[in-house]
């Protein structure tokens, strides 16, 4: 027997074989770079209402970025770390600005139930703000959570304190809650987790995760979030200090995305003073929108569209063998090569003698090879291929394998590697590969003024980085920023036990 479904059977069918029926394919997401309002350094903490008046001068000026976003059709905000409360602190004068912050599954929102946990204003206001303007906010806090004796690793103040990240939905609420794992070294008025937390959720325009400022150099929770729990887009607050040539927020930030073929919303702090500015909204193929200003005080928003699910998207860059092209390459030998630091790290540096050519320089395991061609060589200004193989032990000890193009300081061999953020001369065409031993490579542009070149240079898949028309500015440096996880030394929290 043939019988015609009725409506009603036809509905219920589409609901089930499509649950996502209202999913996005884009979305609008938003970063707001913030200027943050210190408190005074105090040797004795204040009191938590004095505490609470500094916060509510911040979130007064997050506040008015985070209407305008909304007002611009923003689904998501994302706020720096540290831009509630500043820095600065000691253990003891942080705890009057903590709250305790609940797992989100006890299905909280701030704003219609506050004493649910507690005294918890900042949470309050932050879901008020995420519930009125109808818009998800990703904010970072402090939390606190009580320990006793029981547990071997209590501190002797009987708590905890965590740099927090916490992200309220569109109607307030508390939907996620991510403790910092990788401290930065200054950080000694926070505790790290026992273990890194993966933190994620799903929303109709893409499944989130989170992490926070130094985090994203080590391999967790940073590569786990992207490579395991396969989210489409990273939430990430920070409070970036800029480090020349490989190391500026923008453009650090920007490769990890396309790296790590996933969207990055980075929100850095404000500080020019501190080196602290750059933010951006990243996608794997290039930023949609970025922000760096080293000369002003102000904050400021960026607004800007992106693929809900990167992954599904055409114009998804095909995944990269980062030494298959450079290993076919053999080497010319030649003479010259020289030593310089870049970072307290020593490279192995060759120069660009002439208007165009072809240059090897190796290191370790790594052999860097460049082709390139000058649109017209600069007299006073020198160009060096540079590589690094090996473990970096600064402000923290991490394994690298770098290539680098990059403009020296001064006509001075003895300059390259130093900072730099203007050059003149231009580039019609180049290509770097190395012989990298990790697949965990980030493609670097930057362009004189510190700024980036979304669209004018591609990755292929045999691991070149090429431009073929040449960049719009002259070049600082052409980088693959490669991080060989494996030979890093074991995590110094977990090694010692002592948070
Ligand atoms: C302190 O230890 C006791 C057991 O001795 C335990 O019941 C209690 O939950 C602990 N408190 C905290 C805050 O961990
Ligand atoms: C998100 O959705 C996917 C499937 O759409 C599901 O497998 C996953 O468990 C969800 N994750 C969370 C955190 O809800
Ligand atoms: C990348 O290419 C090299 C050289 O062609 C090859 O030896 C290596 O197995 C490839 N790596 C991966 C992960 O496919
Ligand atoms: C560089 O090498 C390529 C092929 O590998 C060759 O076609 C080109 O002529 C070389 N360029 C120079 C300037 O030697
Ligand atoms: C380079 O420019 C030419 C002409 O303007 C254009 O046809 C070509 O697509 C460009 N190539 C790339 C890789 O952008």
């Amino acid at each position: 027997m043939i019988s015609f479904p009725s409506p009603w059977h036809v509905f219920v069918y589409l609901l089930l074989l499509d649950p996502g029926a209202s999913a996005l394919d884009k979305y609008i997401a938003a970063v707001y770079e913030h200027s943050v309002v210190l408190a005074k350094p105090t040797p004795k903490p204040v009191s938590s209402e004095e505490a609470l008046k500094l916060m509510n001068k911040n979130m007064d000026v997050l506040e008015e970025a985070i209407k305008l976003a909304a007002k611009q059709g923003a689904h998501i905000i994302v706020t720096p770390e540290d831009s509630i409360y500043g820095f600065r602190f000691t253990r003891e004068t942080l705890y009057p600005y903590l709250e305790n912050i609940p797992d989100p599954q006890v299905d909280w929102i701030p704003c219609t139930d506050p004493k649910r946990f507690g005294p918890a204003p900042v949470q309050e206001r932050l879901s008020c703000l995420a519930r009125h303007n109808s818009i998800y906010l990703v904010a970072n806090m402090g939390d606190k959570k009580p320990c006793n004796h029981t547990d071997a690793k209590c501190p002797s103040d009987g708590h905890y304190q965590y740099n927090t990240n916490i992200v309220m939905d569109s109607n307030g609420k508390l939907v996620a809650r991510y403790h910092k794992f990788n401290l930065f070294m200054s950080e000694h008025q926070f505790d790290s987790p026992p273990e890194p937390e993966l933190v994620t959720f799903n929303t109709t325009f893409g499944k989130f995760g989170l992490f926070t400022c130094f985090d994203i150099l080590f391999h967790d929770p940073a590569v786990t979030l992207v490579r395991k729990l396969q989210v489409d887009t990273i939430l990430f607050p920070t409070a970036w200090m800029n480090v020349l040539p490989h190391l500026t927020a923008v453009e650090f930030h920007s490769a990890w995305a396309m790296g790590m073929r996933v969207n990055v919303l980075a929100s850095n702090t404000h500080r020019p003073s501190l080196s602290m500015t750059g933010s951006g909204i990243y996608a794997p193929d290039g930023s949609r929108a970025y922000h760096y200003d080293a000369e002003s005080e102000k904050g400021h928003l960026l607004v800007a569209e992106l693929d809900s699910h990167p992954s599904l998207s055409p114009t998804h860059p095909a995944p990269v063998n980062w030494s298959s092209y450079a290993t076919t390459i053999k080497p010319v030998p030649k003479d010259g090569d020289f030593t310089g630091l870049i970072f307290f790290d020593e490279y192995t540096f060759s120069e660009l003698a002439k208007e165009a050519g072809n240059l090897t320089v190796c290191q370790g395991a790594l052999c860097c090879h460049l082709s390139y061609k000058m649109t017209e060589k600069q007299e006073n200004e020198v160009y060096v291929l540079g590589a690094f193989d090996g473990l970096h032990e600064v402000e923290g000890n991490y394994y690298l394998q770098i290539c680098t193009l990059l403009k020296c300081a001064s006509a001075d061999q003895q300059t390259c590697g130093q900072p730099v953020t203007t050059a003149h001369t231009r580039f019609d065409f180049f290509s770097l590969s190395g012989t990298f031993s990790t697949n965990y490579v980030f493609p670097e542009v930057l362009l004189s003024g510190v700024q980036l070149a979304p669209g004018e240079f591609q990755v292929l898949s045999d691991g070149q980085l090429v431009t073929h028309n040449g960049t719009s500015k002259p070049v600082l440096t052409v980088t693959l920023w490669g991080r060989w996880y494996e030979k890093d030394p074991p995590h110094p929290y977990i090694l010692s036990g002592v948070p």
